[in-house]
Formats: C-alpha cells, sequence, structure tokens
C-alpha cells in the first residue's frame, strides 16, 4: 500500500477537508501531519481548538490511518521522515504565504520520486470564513481566558497592545499587516492603568477604582476575541486582590500583572522623580499566594512586576525578588525599566534565563524602545507590552484638530485629518 501524507490545521472541519482526505484515500494509507499550535501561529491566528481537540476530530474521520504532529509550517521533517509516495493538499496555496512550503515539498519529494497531488480548493467554504462567523458569534469566557498561555506555548513572543475602549478594542482585533509575505497581527489588549485613568482625566494613581475600569473592560469583552492582561496596579491589600482576581477571572481576562510596590502608587515612568515605596519581598509574596489560591482555574495567570529598576535599585534585588516571586506561585514575571538605554534590561533577562525555575517573561518597552521585538526574543522575552500608544496617539492628534476648528472658525481645514463620514458610518457593524 502506499503512503500518503496530508498536512493540515483541521481546526474547523469542514467539506473542503474532507474532500482532501477522501482523494487521498484512494491512493494509500492516509497520515495527518497535524500542525501544532506553534506551526499555526507561525502565520496566522491561533487555531480556536488546541492540538489535543484537534486530533482526536481527525483521528476519527474515516480514511484516516494515522495522525501525527507537523510542528513547522515547512512539511521537510516529516517528509524526511516518513518518505511518502504522495502529499495531497488543496490548491489554494500555490500563492500567499505558503508558496514557499508548497515549493520545498515539491522539492523534498523529488529526492525519493514521490509527487505532490492538488485537488481542486472546495468553493464556498473555508476555514477563514468560519472564523469569521465564529467572531461573529462571540467567544465563551473560558476559551478567551486559555489563549494567553496558549499563545505563549505557541509562539516566540506575544505581542499586546493597549487598548482603553471598544474602538481601540477593535484595532487589536481586527489589524493585519503583511510583512515579507507573511501576515501579522497583535495576539492581544493590555488594560493600563494609565490610559484607563487618563481617558478619565484622573491620575494613575489608583484612584479608578475596579468597578469603573470594567466598564472600559467589558467594551473590549463585548467586541473581541483576543487575550486581555490586566494592569492591576498593586493589587491593593491581599484581602481585596482576592476579590479581583476571582471577578477578572470569571469575565474571561486572561491575566492580572500586580507590581511589588506599597503606600500611594504613582506611575513608574516617573521613576526617582516622585515618592514611591517598594513592598517587602515577603509581603508581596503574600499577596501573591492569596490570589492564586482565590483563581478557580489553571488557566489564569497572575503575574508578578519588579519595580526594582523604578527605584534605582540594582539587578542583585531584582534577580532576588523574581526567584522569590515565582517561589510563592507567580505565573510570570514584569521586569520594568524607565531607562532609555537597555543595559539594566540586558542584565536583568540574561541572569533570568539561568533559572531553575524560569516562568514566562513581560517586557514593556516604553522607554528603551529602539529595542526590537526579535531583540527581546533573543532575551527571551515571552510577552511584549506596548502600553499606552492608542491612548498617546489620539490625544495630540485630537488637540491638533481642535485647534484647526478653533483657529479657522470652521471645521473644513480640519478635513483632512479626520476620518471620512462615510467611514466612520461603515466602522462599526451593525451602525447601518
Ligand atoms: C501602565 O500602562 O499603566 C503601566 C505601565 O503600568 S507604565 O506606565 O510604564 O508604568
Ligand atoms: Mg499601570
Amino acid at each position: 500500500m502506499k503512503e500518503v501524507y496530508v498536512g493540515m490545521s483541521a481546526d474547523l472541519v469542514h467539506p473542503g477537508h474532507l474532500n482532501i482526505i477522501n482523494e487521498a484515500k484512494k491512493l494509500g494509507a492516509v497520515t495527518i501531519g497535524l500542525l501544532t499550535d506553534k506551526a499555526i501561529a507561525s502565520y496566522k491566528r491561533l487555531p480556536y481548538m488546541t492540538f489535543e481537540q484537534r486530533k482526536i476530530v481527525v483521528e476519527n474521520i474515516s480514511g484516516v490511518a494515522k495522525v501525527i504532529p507537523q510542528e513547522t509550517l515547512d512539511y521537510t521533517p516529516n517528509l524526511e521522515k516518513l518518505k511518502p509516495d504522495f502529499v495531497v493538499h488543496g490548491d489554494d496555496w500555490k500563492e500567499g504565504p505558503q508558496k514557499s512550503t508548497r515549493e520545498k515539498v515539491i522539492n523534498t519529494l523529488a529526492q525519493w520520486g514521490g509527487e505532490l497531488v492538488e485537488v481542486p480548493y472546495t468553493q464556498g467554504i473555508s476555514s477563514s470564513s468560519l472564523q469569521s462567523a465564529l467572531k461573529e458569534i462571540g467567544i465563551t469566557p473560558d476559551v478567551r481566558r486559555k489563549k494567553l498561555k496558549r499563545l505563549i506555548d505557541a509562539k516566540n513572543i506575544v505581542r499586546i497592545l493597549e487598548s482603553h475602549s471598544g474602538l481601540t478594542s477593535l484595532i487589536v482585533e481586527n489589524l493585519k499587516v503583511d510583512v515579507d509575505n507573511m501576515p501579522r497581527e497583535f495576539d492581544g489588549m493590555w488594560a493600563s492603568s494609565l490610559t484607563d485613568s487618563t481617558l478619565r482625566g484622573k491620575p494613575d494613581i489608583e484612584a479608578v477604582d475596579l468597578t469603573t475600569r470594567l466598564q472600559n473592560l467589558n467594551d473590549a469583552l463585548e467586541s473581541t476575541s483576543k487575550p486581555i492582561i490586566y494592569d492591576g496596579d498593586t493589587g491593593g491589600k491581599p484581602e481585596h486582590f482576592v476579590f479581583t482576581v476571582r471577578t477578572l477571572e470569571r469575565l474571561g481576562v486572561s491575566a492580572i500583572i500586580i507590581e511589588d510596590k506599597i503606600g500611594l502608587k504613582k506611575n513608574s515612568l516617573f521613576g526617582t522623580d516622585v515618592e514611591q515605596k517598594q513592598d517587602s519581598i515577603e509581603n508581596f509574596c503574600h499577596k501573591i499566594k492569596a490570589g492564586k489560591n482565590a483563581q478557580i482555574t489553571d488557566d489564569f495567570m497572575i503575574i508578578a512586576r519588579i519595580e526594582s529598576f523604578i527605584m534605582g535599585n540594582p539587578v542583585e534585588d531584582a534577580v532576588e525578588r523574581a526567584k522569590a516571586y515565582i517561589d510563592a506561585g507567580a505565573d510570570g514575571i514584569m521586569i520594568h525599566s524607565k531607562k532609555k538605554t537597555t543595559n539594566e534590561i540586558v542584565a536583568f533577562c540574561k541572569a533570568y534565563q539561568n533559572f531553575e525555575e524560569r516562568r514566562p517573561l513581560v517586557a514593556v518597552p516604553s522607554s528603551y524602545n529602539k529595542i526590537s521585538e526579535s531583540e527581546l526574543v533573543e532575551l527571551g522575552v515571552n510577552v511584549v507590552i506596548y502600553a499606552n500608544h492608542m491612548l498617546r496617539s489620539s490625544y495630540p492628534a485630537m488637540v491638533k484638530v481642535a485647534k484647526s476648528i478653533l483657529s479657522h472658525g470652521r471645521s473644513y481645514e480640519a478635513n483632512d485629518q479626520c476620518m471620512p463620514i462615510k467611514e466612520i458610518l461603515e466602522l462599526i457593524p451593525g451602525t447601518k
């Protein structure tokens, strides 16, 4: 019997997949190379179902002899292992991000006389159209909450953008760019205390309470499906923190980051220009433990944010704290710095790489923003947060337009700086 290999994601199985498997089984024994989350996330959105869930579905499709993981978008490693007589694929990959993968498959098969068989693409149904239909249906808190951990497992770096409203959440949800022929998008949202406060004309000193901030959060939850990381400031008193954890977890938020400061919190980007106090390791560990005990699922993450560099303390202090917070149960560490240079961040990341008990590492390069994502990956950073850019970019744009209207006594001159009326009417589905 001939060996046939079919690579697929099989997230939302539809007649197109079954057609390919049917054609493949006419040629021999079918092995499905099921793309892992990591392989899929390298070129598109994380699948809706986990690898294990997708595997159960595919194993039970008639005509499938075997399912093995395909760890990369590139078929070569699996093909070289199996040396199949045929690879079967839909003919829709001749263009787009999978074009070079296809060429590689043809060349690899040629080494042992294997053949690529392409099945005409099934019109009228596709995973992408099902994905958008799913988006309209919405998402459950459970599925959304789990997504952050899945993304951290699947991606070199998880890319998070600040969002303070339903509108900015839609930008995070929908914006896509092509870089070197590969689609790229943000993976999730940061609910920033700075921008949530600023939006309300209040200082970033924990004056805007959880209930108020939940309004922004709720708008984000209603209009998107991507995961959310909540900026929990100091977390407050441990006795209060447990309620915050429960509330966020129930809503489907994936993680809270709390910073190891005590007393009246001021924004970290002030550094030592204002009086700020770092909590003791013991107190902060107690707070982490209280939060970990309060959560119900295994998916919710409590990430400990180390403010040593903000206080002007040395790397040794940050390292000692990271170890203690991980021992206390923190699911991740965020290291912060307000310097324009990266020396202290690099020193911490290098030390962190040698930790025996390592948890995902988060960086917020607001000041040291010349650093690129690939450099952060090199340093072992797992999550990058662009923490305030939606609000910081909108304010000057609004001031400019307001000035123009004021100066000219009419709005005509500001036309070019505003989105066309037709566009705003079409921006939000259901406006018509
Ligand atoms: C925020 O976005 O509110 C943060 C990050 O906590 S920072 O402003 O850099 O402190
Ligand atoms: Mg904050």
